[in-house]
């Protein structure tokens, strides 16, 4: 392959891995999450969220995340937006990409944001605003593109219209969220030439979730149509706390291993991506993580531990 990455992996796991924990993370490890995390190569990474800590306590602490780790070299880091108050925390902080994020189903919307699609779209739009003067870029997610929890089946259409809303306040970047998991292969390609009419493939990200273990083949199926930046989190953290039984993100190690071996670059290095998880499972997380690359790696080295204990 050439010198650089041939796609590009978006770690979400400290803002969609976190969001969904439980207990609180302390602000510390959250910060050392990060650093970790771009010291394996990830260049983009989602820190936290500026939502109302009413609704999500567990990423309250964002401003104090986002500033300490808002001047990390060589990665270009984002924070989940969804109105204007969101917006000047983001700014406060220093950090360059501000993620957007509505449904393409109503109802999901409802739940997550408390209010329409529509509505949703014009709390944008003094953000998108605000964006454009100040030099900030925006990403956008549309959740639900492949099925809803709460309506079922949704409409290519209904993702399409949101999209070119979207597109028109300005969003350099669409992520298609899966947030269900409930994606097929061919759903996931159908969806992206869909959508390719509004957006250049090279703004469209993938946001796939695991919920029915086809989150790997859907990315796969994604490459194949075109799309470069898919989001990951690691060891497969993750879910929305407003879509009932939704389960973690595709792991980070997986796409990695998956691209890596078909001779797609990633850039990212698996064995620090490893460590990393492994720290976060032991010293922060306390239980295990789901991930199944991360899962063989580490049985791997537990393998060759005990091989090599046995020589001695
Ligand atoms: P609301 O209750 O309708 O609105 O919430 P509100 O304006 O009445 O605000 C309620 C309280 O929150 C007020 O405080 C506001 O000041 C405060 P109070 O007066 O009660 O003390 N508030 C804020 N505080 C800090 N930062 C803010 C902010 N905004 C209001 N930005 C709201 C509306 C949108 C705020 C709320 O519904 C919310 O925060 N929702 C976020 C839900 C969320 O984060 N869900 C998970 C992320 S989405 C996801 O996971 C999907 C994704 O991964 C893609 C995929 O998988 O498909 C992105
Ligand atoms: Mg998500």
């Amino acid at each position: 392959m050439g010198a650089g990455p041939a796609v590009v992996l978006y770690e979400v796991g400290p803002r969609d891995g976190l969001q969904n924990e439980p207990e609180t993370v302390p602000t510390g490890a959250k910060v050392e999450l990060v650093r970790r995390l771009a010291r394996a190569g990830l260049t983009r990474i989602e820190v936290t969220s500026f939502v109302s800590p009413r609704w999500i306590p567990q990423l309250a602490d964002g401003d104090a995340v986002a500033q300490a780790v808002a001047a990390t070299p060589g990665v270009r880091l984002s924070a989940l937006v969804p109105n204007a108050a969101g917006y000047a925390r983001l700014r406060a902080a220093g950090l360059p990409v501000a993620a957007l994020f509505v449904s393409a189903s109503e109802t999901h919307n409802r739940k997550n944001v408390n209010c329409s699609v529509d509505e949703a779209l014009e709390r944008f739009r003094p953000v998108a605003e605000r964006a454009r003067a100040d030099g900030v870029a925006l990403r956008a997610y549309v959740s639900t593109v492949c099925g809803c929890p709460y309506e079922g089946d949704v409409p290519a259409a209904a993702v399409v219209r949101v999209v070119r809303a979207l597109r028109a306040l300005g969003a350099e970047e669409i992520s298609l969220g899966d947030t269900i998991g409930v994606g097929r292969p061919r759903q996931v390609q159908a969806l992206v030439r869909a959508v390719a009419g509004e957006a250049q493939l090279g703004g469209i990200a993938l946001h796939l979730h695991d919920t029915f273990g086809r989150a790997l083949a859907n990315a796969w199926a994604g490459f194949e149509a075109g799309v470069r930046t898919f989001d990951a989190s690691l060891a497969g953290l993750g879910g929305c706390p407003y879509a009932p039984g939704a389960s973690g993100n595709v792991a980070t190690e997986d796409l990695v291993d998956l691209f890596e071996r078909e001779g797609v670059a990633t850039g990212v290095d698996l064995d620090a991506l490893v460590d990393t998880s492994a720290w976060l499972e032991r010293d922060v997380l306390k239980r295990g993580l789901p991930g199944r690359v991360y899962r063989a790696r580490i049985g791997a080295r537990t393998r060759a531990a005990a091989a090599q204990g046995g020589a001695a």
